[in-house]
């Protein structure tokens, strides 16, 4: 695809997170800069709290920096109204949280098709049984999310993720509460994402064995960007790790 070479998706220049004020006031992003490429898988990794939620968050437009700025493209989200904001997020970017937010009174399919159905755009059927069938959801898209496992309910939130094919989809633990073989069929659907659709991937994790999936991993720690690897393998993130602890 010619739109992968070498562009990036998403970045931020000295991005700040403060929550709260005065003496409760938390610095969650320290001027942080780090850059999404085009087309790429990217793995955020990072001790708990060290502020790679609150950067998903900020970088999808979900919330907003208290200082420096965010980029979609080259689309500054600080210069976009509320309502632009939102037709970007319906248009570009897809989400998996770390707690699945799905409808309790929907389907899973209907949870699925939720975000085109209010973007009020037609459903690829091909794409979505082809979405359905890696999340192994196909026997289960009449359920509501609490006639399904956890796990399941997880896959849902990633079908709904991808179903729109955003440009970019920010995954926050999305194999948090999967098995090993669900896990397995996560990762390589978001590797086969950036690999044969172009689609840019950027997913926390603190696994090792899932950041090795990435092209790259981006070390977080205390707000700020530390490190990266490229072509990471268990091993070596496992390595890195270690020496960070030391
Ligand atoms: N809504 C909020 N109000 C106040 N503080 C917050 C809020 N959200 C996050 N924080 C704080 O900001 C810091 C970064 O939080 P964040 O959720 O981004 O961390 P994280 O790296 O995703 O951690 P984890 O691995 O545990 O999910 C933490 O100190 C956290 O307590
Ligand atoms: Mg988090």
């Amino acid at each position: 695809m010619d739109n992968v070479a070498n562009g990036v998706a998403a970045r931020t220049v000295e991005g700040v997170k403060v929550y709260g004020e005065g003496h409760l006031a938390v610095r969650a992003l320290d001027r942080i800069n780090v850059s999404f490429d085009t087309g790429r898988f990217t793995a955020i990794m990072g001790p708990s709290g060290s502020g790679k939620s609150t950067l998903l968050h900020c970088i999808a437009g979900l919330d907003d920096l208290t200082g420096g700025d965010a980029y979609i493209g080259d689309i500054r989200l600080g210069d976009l109204t509320e309502k632009e904001l939102t037709l970007l997020r319906r248009k570009k970017v897809g989400f998996v949280f770390q707690s699945f937010n799905l409808i309790p009174t929907l389907s899973a399919r209907e949870n699925i098709t939720l975000p085109l159905d209010i973007a009020g755009e037609d459903v690829d059927v091909e794409w979505f049984d082809t979405v359905v069938e890696t999340m192994g959801l196909g026997d289960r898209l009449h359920h509501r999310p609490v006639e399904l496992s956890g796990g399941q309910q997880q896959r849902v939130a990633a079908a709904r993720a991808l179903v729109s094919r955003p440009e970019i989809v920010f995954a926050d633990e999305p194999s948090g509460n999967l098995d090993s073989r669900a896990t397995d069929e996560l990762l390589s659907f978001l590797r086969r994402a950036a690999d044969e659709f172009g689609q840019t991937i950027v997913m926390v994790t603190h696994d090792p064995m899932a950041a090795a999936f990435a092209d790259k991993v981006v070390f977080l720690a205390d707000g700020i960007c530390i490190d990266e690897m490229a072509r990471p393998t268990s091993d070596a993130i496992l390595d890195h790790m270690k020496s960070l602890g030391d």
